[in-house]
């Protein structure tokens, strides 16, 4: 029987350029979303899923993240002595049980590559890919990946990636998957015939689109190995799992439901949006942000 998965890898050792002048000298996966640097949302939703060995394939500029990620007794005995529970309550991702592992990727030549230094790491298990850069918003944001890893076991994959449906004219900014034209429902695993990196809007197999969260069996690896660069010359993870699929191992598709919103702070655009919707759900604040906004709305 297959074990329960507990391992996962964090890709966040991109250089970032679309956000310059922002990621000159800082980690894009450390800017503030709302309160929260975008990858500590990425590390409760590992947590809550029940993942605890999580591996974070950083590089140059990113020792940020490991600061982020580090416990610190002193700070957390001078919240205590202060009384500051609410502080307390926003650092408790450092008291999970999960542990936190740090690989260099230099220089990042790719998604692909970054994935395939985790093969130590993974050691033959099963384990999940989440992209530092992503976050979801959901009433239970860590439900697409437990019921991913469920059905990962269940139908006995070698990968599924979550999808998500983007508008036609933006399928060249993502990994596109070819379902064979089904229409598949929200939660429902489906096979993947294909995938596609970044294709035009005119060759583009589906409007369904990788939503940076993945599950794998160990065979991704040898994919990765026999996968050359590919676009922007850098070796991709969608060319390895299209090897998958070409040497006929079980692939999925994972849709998500309409109320799991995937955002990421990839350029300024999607940054901007995440920021207002974690802004505007935020639980101590987001009330006066509405107020704001609702305000401004009527001056643009
Ligand atoms: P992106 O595809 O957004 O690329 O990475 P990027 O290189 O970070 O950004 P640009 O294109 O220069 O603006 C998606 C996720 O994969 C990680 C990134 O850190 C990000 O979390 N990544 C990407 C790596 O870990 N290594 C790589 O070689 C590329």
């Amino acid at each position: 029987m297959a074990r329960q998965i507990t391992k996962a890898v964090v890709p966040a050792a991109g250089l970032g350029t679309r956000l310059l002048p922002s990621t000159k000298s800082q980690p894009k996966e450390m800017l503030p979303v709302g309160r929260k640097p975008a990858i500590q949302y990425v590390v409760e939703e590992l947590q809550a899923a029940g993942l605890r060995q999580l591996l974070i394939i950083t590089g140059e500029r990113k020792r940020a993240i490991e600061d982020h990620l580090d416990a610190d007794p002193d700070l957390v005995q001078a919240l205590e002595q202060a009384g500051n529970e609410a502080a307390l309550g926003d650092l408790a991702y450092l008291e999970s049980e999960a542990r936190f592992f740090f690989t260099r990727q230099s220089p990042p030549k790719g998604l692909g590559h970054a994935v395939s230094l985790a093969a130590d790491f993974v050691d033959g298990d099963d384990f999940v890919v989440v992209l530092g850069d992503s976050m979801i918003v959901s009433p239970d944001p860590a439900a697409p990946l437990r019921e991913m890893m469920a059905a990962h076991k269940r139908l006995k994959a070698s990968a599924i990636v979550a999808v998500e449906t983007v508008p036609p004219e933006e399928t060249y900014r993502y990994g596109i998957v070819d379902v064979g034209g089904a229409e598949p429902a929200p939660g429902e695993p489906v096979a993947m015939e294909d995938i596609v990196e970044k294709p035009p809007v005119e060759t583009s197999p589906s409007t369904l689109a990788v939503a940076a969260r993945y599950v794998f069996s160990p065979a991704i690896f040898a994919m990765l190995s026999r996968t050359l660069p590919g676009k922007g010359g850098e070796i991709q993870l969608t060319d390895a799992i299209r090897l998958l699929i070409q040497q006929g191992e079980p692939v999925y598709a994972w849709p998500l439901a309409p109320d799991q919103k995937r955002y990421d702070v990839g350029n300024f655009e999607s940054y901007f949006r995440a920021f207002i919707e974690f802004a505007l759900a935020d639980e101590r604040y987001g009330y006066l942000v509405r107020k704001y906004i609702k305000a401004k709305a009527y001056e643009l």
